[in-house]
């Protein structure tokens, strides 16, 4: 998970992985306060308050840890179902959805770093200015 170099404004490992960066000083990089602001307005209803999870839909800060990145992307862009006479639980797809889809690696490395970072629960405090490159893919996204 360590961070290695940037692309677009977010930070990735060596193998291409998202992943978030913490200050010592508790800062964190733009693009995990922008998973907070995105997983708040589209997750949190169902999956709870900071990716702690809800009696109806799991713990996603758990979840990323088991879970690789790429299957997260493939649930969130087509869904997942559990419906039978016991249960009912419906995982709505977001592919087409950019609102989710355009910070979807934001989403992935803020709940990485709730459930692996030590980012405490709530608003972060300190973040990282928005970069040129940050702004540019997200306008080309959104508009695209
Ligand atoms: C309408 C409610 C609802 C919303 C909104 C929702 N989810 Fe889910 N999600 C669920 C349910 C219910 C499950 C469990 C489905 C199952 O057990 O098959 C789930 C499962 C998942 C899983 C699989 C977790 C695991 O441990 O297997 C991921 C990943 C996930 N959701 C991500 C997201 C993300 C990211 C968002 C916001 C963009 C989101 N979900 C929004 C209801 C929701």
């Amino acid at each position: 998970m360590t961070p290695d170099h940037m692309e677009n404004g977010r930070w990735y490992t060596a193998e291409d992985i998202p992943t978030f960066k913490i200050a010592e000083d508790g800062t964190i990089d733009y693009a995990t306060f922008s998973g907070y602001r995105r997983y708040s307005a589209e997750c949190h209803v169902c999956h709870g308050p900071d990716g702690e999870g809800s009696t109806y839909a799991p713990a996603l800060k758990n979840s990323v840890q088991t879970l690789d990145y790429y299957k997260f992307q493939e649930i969130v862009a087509s869904g997942k179902q559990d419906v039978n006479t016991s249960a009912n639980l419906v995982m709505p797809a977001f592919g087409t959805n950019k609102n989710v889809w355009c910070y979807i690696d934001d989403i992935y490395v803020y709940l990485l770093a709730r459930g692996v970072g030590d980012l405490p629960r709530g608003r972060p405090a300190k973040k990282e200015a928005k970069s040129d490159d940050f702004t540019a893919q997200e306008n080309s996204c959104m508009e695209g």
